[in-house]
């Protein structure tokens, strides 16, 4: 198994060639998954005592295994948060892999965070957070939203000597994403949800929501989460005024912008986002809309001794890494994971190879995509707008269709390799509406993919 031999260097270039192919490849097959069952009984079973070979498994995992996986950068899978990770950063994926770097410690990984931390310094500029603020990646915008959190918590705990023991009680909006929500229970959290009706969050509402806390749970409230661009409709809440209410209050202001993140490169939505620079933590997931491949999250602490406070683990085992002598920038103090991979990687190399230009080019056109496709389905009598597109996600309505029908169609496409575009729900007037749902980040989706996808809804 570590030795070099014949077998090792045809999977090798089974593997190369395989890769190589797949990243010139724009049009992937629009693959869906089959039942287990199925796919059982076409490859059999494939961990044996003696190994079924690197040829034969490569070519199960090739013919069969991912033809049941839909690929995440089809120009029309406009579904979920969808991704198109540059080639650059997918080829530098296989160097970060091949070249066995733990990046926990600066001892040990010290070169790859170094990598890392040359795109963490554009990430941060993106917000105009003050001096000091930095930031590490983790495996995504659920990891990045829970050490936020953590840190957020602890630095509450540390405040007065009866918080410890309290359970804590975070404020967020209804429109804030299931992580947040999960995440507060993984910290036995209490949770407010403020409720938006479709509107973004403002510091007033924030504010009243305050005021109405009993004693007991005014105490207990140590986080507000805002949302900077949700996943269900890219609406940004007010991120100013909501600042102003925490900084009176004195609550720790997190600001989710998992999805939304990317578009603070956009010069023409950047305004949206005004007063991030005056959040106390960041999530930015750069396998959203950063052309990472997966995982990629980051987050990003104003104060990072806080978050050092809150995740720094301890040892004997440990202790060198902490020493003088091996002393750099240890990414495992500021996120809840010790042993990981130095994720950052493929990012720092495709933005180092393209420049941040490229990468605002990108992410402008997914919000114009937004854009045109509102326009097409304006100008199509059976469609109409739910509300003006946000970021790059447009909710649009076929007219007269049922819950089923959206349904119906969103498999049709799929079997028929058209295209993956889900329903998702949006409250009008009161009432829960099923609607159609584009989040555009391949800057490859077409107009003619577009068009594409409304007609298979006249
Ligand atoms: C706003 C927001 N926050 C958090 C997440 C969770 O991120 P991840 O799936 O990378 O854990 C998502 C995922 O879509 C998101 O859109």
């Amino acid at each position: 198994m570590h030795t070099i031999d014949i077998d090792l260097v045809d999977m090798t270039l089974d593997v190369m060639k395989y890769a190589i192919d797949r990243i010139s490849n724009v049009t992937p097959e629009l693959g869906a998954p089959k039942k287990e069952e199925d796919l059982l009984r076409i490859v059999g079973e494939t961990v044996t005592a003696r190994g079924i070979g690197g040829e034969a498994a490569f070519k199960l995992f090739r013919d069969v295994l991912v033809k049941a996986t839909v690929p995440i950068d089809h120009p029309r899978h406009l579904a979920f948060v969808p991704a198109a990770p540059t080639r650059a950063a997918i080829m530098f994926d296989l160097v970060t892999s091949a070249s066995s770097i733990h990046g926990a410690y600066w001892m040990e990984g010290g070169g790859g965070i170094f990598c890392e931390n040359q795109a963490m310094k554009w990430l941060v500029s993106l917000t105009g957070m003050p001096k000091g603020t930095f930031g590490v990646f983790t495996s995504g915008g659920t990891a990045a939203n829970l050490s936020a959190i953590v840190a957020a918590r602890e630095e509450w705990r540390s405040r007065e000597e009866d918080h410890i023991g309290l359970k804590g009680l975070l404020i967020t909006s209804d429109a804030a994403h299931s992580s947040v929500q999960a995440m507060a229970k993984v910290i036995d959290a209490d949770m407010l949800m403020i409720h938006c009706e479709g509107d973004n969050l403002t510091g007033k509402e924030l504010q009243a929501t305050i005021n109405k806390l009993e004693k007991k749970d005014r105490k207990r409230l140590f986080a507000v989460v805002a949302t900077g661009g949700t996943t269900n409709a890219g609406i940004i809440d007010e991120l100013d005024t909501i600042a102003d209410v925490c900084g009176k209050e004195n609550v720790w202001f997190h600001i989710d912008c998992a999805y939304g993140g990317g578009a603070l490169a956009a010069r023409s939505v950047r305004h949206l986002f005004n007063g991030i620079e005056r959040a106390d933590s960041v999530t930015i997931d750069p396998h959203k809309w950063l052309f990472s491949p997966y995982d990629c999250g980051a987050v990003i602490y104003k104060d990072m001794e806080l978050a050092k406070n809150a995740h720094s683990q301890k040892g004997s085992y440990l202790e060198i890494f902490k020493d003088e002598g091996a002393h750099g920038f240890n990414p495992s103090e500021y996120q809840i994971q010790l042993t990981r991979r130095v994720r950052g990687m493929p990012l720092w190399f495709s933005l180092a190879m393209h420049g941040t230009d490229k990468y605002r080019v990108a992410i402008e056109r997914g919000i114009e995509l937004a854009q045109i496709a509102a326009k097409k389905i304006e100008d199509r009598p059976y469609l109409e707008l739910v509300r003006p597109p946000s970021l790059s996600v447009v909710l649009y309505r076929r007219k007269g269709w049922t819950p089923d029908q959206y349904r119906e169609w969103t498999y049709k496409n799929h079997r028929d390799g058209v295209a993956l575009v889900t329903p998702t729900k949006w409250k009008t007037n009161g009432e829960f509406e099923t609607v159609s749902r584009f989040c555009f980040i391949n800057p490859d989706t077409t107009e003619k993919d577009i068009d594409v996808i409304l007609d298979t809804m006249e």
